[in-house]
């Protein structure tokens, strides 16, 4: 296997499937049995997932909120989805652990490095929720950090989009997509892959980025087994 420890980033407006507005437990399911395909092969997964299916802090603020009290809420988004995939995951039989940023001690334990890598060793899914734990960071910032933190050797960025092109899809069908891309030809031709926080810091730490359709199911396993689906981002 080309990765021993992965760190999954799902979006949390994927979880809502064909709703307008938060869970759709089909989708769900279906991301748990993918991801319970790749911790049967030994694959050690850290999952970070966002909150925009509940609330997204920056539309809160952009409607006259306070923006870090738009940021509380969404992280607080996150610890939900975090719960309702620790729930799918618990009935495919997948062990885990819900670490989160902000301490909620009755509802998951407080993040602790040395206890999510000691979680991923025993082959527990550790889903890291309420992103970094402060204000005006994304939950990509938190992906990258939570990677970096546990030395996983990849970010798998699960997305609606089967990769990177020079153009968003959905507006030019004849858009582009990349196999392979560079960090710095990502930069120089402007293409939004995460926000530039979190992909500098990616790019600092030398830590890979694939991006790929996680809204089919099997693609997961076919990114760690190496096939080349989605675009991957490095040096
Ligand atoms: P090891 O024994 O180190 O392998 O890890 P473990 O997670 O199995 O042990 P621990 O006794 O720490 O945890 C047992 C259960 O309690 C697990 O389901 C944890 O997720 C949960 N747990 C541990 N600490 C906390 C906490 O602070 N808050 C909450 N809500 N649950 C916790």
């Amino acid at each position: 296997m080309q990765y021993k420890r992965i760190l999954l980033k799902l979006s949390g407006e994927a979880l809502m499937g064909e709703r307008q507005y938060g869970i759709d437990p089909k989708r769900l399911a279906e991301y748990a049995e993918d991801i319970k395909k790749v911790v049967e092969l030994g694959i050690e997964v850290a999952i970070v997932i966002g909150g925009g299916n509940i609330f997204r802090g920056v539309a809160g603020a952009s409607n006259g909120m306070d923006r870090v009290q738009a940021d509380h809420m969404g992280m607080l988004a996150t610890v939900i989805n975090g719960l309702a995939l620790q729930s799918a995951l618990e009935a495919a039989q997948v062990h885990t652990r819900l670490l989160t940023a902000l301490e909620i001690k009755e509802v998951a334990e407080p993040y602790i490095k040395r206890k999510a890598i000691r979680h991923l060793e025993k082959g527990r899914v550790v889903i890291f929720g309420a992103g970094t734990g402060n204000p005006y960071f994304t939950t990509d910032s938190a992906a990258v950090l939570r990677a970096i933190e546990v030395h996983a050797d990849v970010i798998l960025k699960g997305t609606r989009v089967d990769g990177i092109y020079n153009e968003d899809p959905e507006k030019n069908t004849k858009a582009i997509k990349f196999d392979h891309i560079s960090f710095d030809e990502v930069l120089k031709q402007g293409l939004k892959v995460m926000d530039t926080t979190a992909f500098t810091l990616s790019q600092e730490n030398e830590l890979p980025i694939i991006v790929f359709d996680m809204n089919t199911q099997g693609n997961l396993l076919k990114v760690v087994s190496g096939e080349n689906i989605g675009t991957k981002v490095n040096l």
